[in-house]
């Protein structure tokens, strides 16, 4: 089997278009309410599948669910006002609350539809640790074919790497960074003629379109002024660009939210191609020197992604183009953002309610910024996507909160985080009545 996910001419990723005008499309946002009464057929459970004439390249029959997508949008005061936005202006769209734990598993049950449509035996992808939790639950879940996984050396959380061994996934940890991985499961799959599931695979931004389909639903099919999300390999902004782009020219929403796409300051090359380096889109014709010579230099300096939100380590983002594409289509920004940063903004997101993963809180973090810098006004409508599951990466939240000095120098000090204002240390007391009385009256 040949499965392409770049053309085999200039390289780039391959793209889904629909002839829409040959397609039953719904002529109102609203008709997708019908299905919330059908919770029984799982398709229609699905906070994917409900929406599936939006993304109509598959038969009912191949449709792959585990029931992903009940997530919900929460209007978050106590965030809100970290992020410095008027009351009731900001939002966190929880996408923890999938199978696996995150995101991914939107556009998981999308790429094994497909490659159950092909007839893959074998699927792989390369990942930072949730790619990899969620194309194996969908294999141990669907059992139809077998999978493989790559992850780098030494960087991934526990609690993805837990998943992958459990759900019995082949677990292959290269000696190497997320970017290495990923460029070695591109050449096995082109070797072995294994189905790819990291974002490579335009099938997985087909569902992960879903997230903002939600999004709007929660918001009574109004359209939020921002949507601010982490950028690792770009797959979540290129599909969410890509929702929005086709909803405006089906008709079904008459504006497009405006989009930041938040980078990690160890990893952060969209943030120094877009804000440092002036390149864009153009449509389709961007400047591509720019970006070789970006990359020259990265390998030359032997320069590697570092942060401590470990989810988006990626210093060679494969949806750069369409991520610029998505920035053009939404006005967006790009911005960097400190561990430092992160781990206050997640501490906040912990303290409001659900939590989330470092790489997660980086919405957050950057929405704060772009609040202080006047981009974000006070009154605007903000929707910060939590990506991932805040049990995904216990250490970086015991060791913030822990105020055991030792825990925090070893796991966060060495990569730059110096403080924990919002920490919630444990309160170490003698196992005896009186003392427990006493610290709690304290
Ligand atoms: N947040 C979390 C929790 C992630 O796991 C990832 C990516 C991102 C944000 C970034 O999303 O790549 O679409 O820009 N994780 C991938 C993985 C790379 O292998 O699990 P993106």
């Amino acid at each position: 089997m040949d499965v392409l996910t770049s053309c085999p001419d200039c390289g780039s990723l391959l793209d889904i278009e629909y002839e829409w005008d040959k397609l039953p499309v719904p002529k109102s946002m609203r008709e997708f309410e019908s299905r919330w009464s059908n919770r029984r057929d799982p398709l229609d459970f699905s906070g994917v599948w409900r929406f599936r004439s939006l993304l109509p390249f598959a038969a009912d029959k191949d449709i792959v669910t585990i029931g992903e997508g009940q997530t919900i949008l929460q209007q978050s005061p106590a965030v809100g006002k970290y992020v410095g936005m008027n009351a009731g202006g900001l939002f966190l769209q929880y996408e923890g609350l999938n199978p696996s734990g995150s995101f991914k598993d939107n556009g998981m049950t999308a790429a094994s539809t497909h490659a159950r449509m092909v007839g893959a035996k074998v699927a792989a992808c390369a990942s930072t640790g949730n790619t990899s939790a969620s194309l194996a639950i969908y294999a141990s879940t669907a059992q139809l074919f077998r999978v493989v996984v790559f992850v780098g050396s030494g960087k991934i959380a526990y609690g993805k790497l837990s998943q992958a061994l459990d759900y019995n996934a082949k677990t292959l940890q290269v000696l190497g960074d997320f970017d290495d991985a990923l460029e070695r499961v591109r050449e096995v799959a082109g070797e072995r003629g294994i189905y790819l599931c990291n974002s490579v695979n335009p099938f997985r931004l087909e569902g992960q379109k879903t997230i903002m389909y939600r999004v709007l639903e929660s918001l009574n099919w109004q359209v939020p002024d921002w949507i601010v999300v982490p950028g690792g390999n770009l797959g979540n902004s290129s599909a969410f660009g890509k929702a929005f782009t086709e909803l405006k020219a089906l008709g079904l929403i008459d504006r497009i939210p405006r989009l930041a796409v938040i980078n990690a300051a160890g990893a952060n090359t969209l943030y120094q191609l877009y804000e440092e380096r002036g390149v864009r889109w153009d449509g389709g014709m961007s400047d591509h020197s720019t970006v070789e010579t970006f990359f020259s230099d990265m390998d030359r300096e032997n320069r590697k992604a570092s942060t401590l939100a470990s989810a988006i380590e990626i210093n060679r983002p494969v949806n750069l183009k369409k991520c610029l594409r998505a920035l053009d289509a939404c006005d967006g920004v790009v911005r960097q953002v400190t561990d430092q940063e992160i781990l206050d903004a997640k501490a906040q997101v912990g303290a409001g309610g659900f939590g989330c993963e470092p790489a997660s809180a980086a919405s957050v973090a950057g929405a704060k910024r772009l609040r202080a810098e006047g981009v974000i006004a006070p009154s605007d409508r903000v929707v910060c996507i939590l990506t991932g599951h805040q049990l995904k990466d216990p250490d970086a939240t015991v060791a913030y909160h822990s105020g055991n000095t030792d825990l925090f120098e070893e796991k966060l000090g060495m990569r730059g985080v110096k403080t924990a204002e919002y920490a919630n240390s444990p309160i170490v007391v003698e196992n005896n009545l009186q003392k427990i009385i006493e610290v709690l009256e304290r």
